[in-house]
């Protein structure tokens, strides 16, 4: 049985008081306690945000974890501008997410590069959420399957099966980022098929059978339980929709109660 996993991605966005106040009211609005949930707050709130959650979720039946939006793949040393996975870890981070398509095309990360930065977190137990997703320049010409697997494949290259078990794959095709256009649930359940026939064939099915993908790209509440639906969409990654306290929360309980 694999336990959905809701994701709020905050990307650049948020300060420490608007932070506090999400969280506080994620908490008044949730009832949820058997799905996981995280918050990946940009990087200078990851220390407090965390601190906040510990101070404030006793008694609470919702726990929220805190993951990172990126890391280096080195422990320390001169690389002005990163952080390592041991820092992240110092600061109270469970997950971090890797390879986010904003990354791959903004910041010119390779699939070798995510594929060391996914070792360095296993070996520290730092949970990743590996980021895989095409363009619709990619779609249109039909490529995105080969897309998906080059990137999932390199990402995992070299892994334990068990190390693979731990990671969370997230499913984010780029036209559906931030553009109010989500994939339709057979398009996203057809990619996370694929994804789970693919490590099956490469990793076999304890593998496959464990592994969490979610989908991401304009999850809102008013489609999320048509995905949640699908056999092989375990949680999703969420963008804007994670900002607003009313959506994430709504996008929790709906899940929550999905039965699945
Ligand atoms: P949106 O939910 O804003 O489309 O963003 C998705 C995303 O990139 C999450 O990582």
């Amino acid at each position: 049985m694999r336990r959905i996993f809701i994701a709020g991605n905050w990307k650049m966005n948020t300060n420490f008081q608007e932070a506090k106040e999400l969280i506080d009211a994620i908490y008044q609005q949730t009832n949820s306690h058997d799905i996981d949930v995280a918050v990946c707050p940009p990087m200078p709130y990851l220390s407090s945000v965390s601190n906040y959650i510990k101070e404030n979720e006793h008694q609470k039946s919702l726990q929220i974890k805190v993951g990172a939006q990126n890391m280096h793949w080195e422990e320390k040393g001169a690389y002005t501008g990163e952080v390592s996975g041991t820092m992240l870890q110092d600061v109270g981070c469970t997950y971090v997410v890797l390879g986010h398509s904003e990354r791959r095309a903004l910041f010119s990360e390779t699939n070798n590069g995510i594929n060391k930065k996914i070792h360095k977190a296993l070996a520290l137990g730092l949970l990743p959420i590996l980021c895989i997703g095409e363009t619709l320049e990619e779609r249109e010409k039909g490529k995105e399957k080969e897309i998906i697997e080059k990137q999932l494949l390199e990402g995992l290259t070299d892994l334990l099966p068990s190390q693979i078990e731990t990671c969370t794959l997230a499913y984010e095709p780029v036209w559906a980022i931030g553009t109010g256009k989500t994939a339709s649930p057979e398009i996203a359940q057809d990619m996370h098929a694929f994804i789970r026939k693919t490590l099956t064939e490469k990793y076999g099915k304890n593998v496959s059978d464990s592994v969490r993908i979610q989908y991401g790209g304009s999850v809102k509440p008013q489609n999320i339980q048509e995905l949640i639906a699908q056999n092989d969409i375990d949680g999703a990654l969420i963008g804007g929709a994670s900002l607003k306290a009313d959506s994430f929360s709504k996008i929790i309980e709906i899940c929550s109660l999905s039965g699945k």
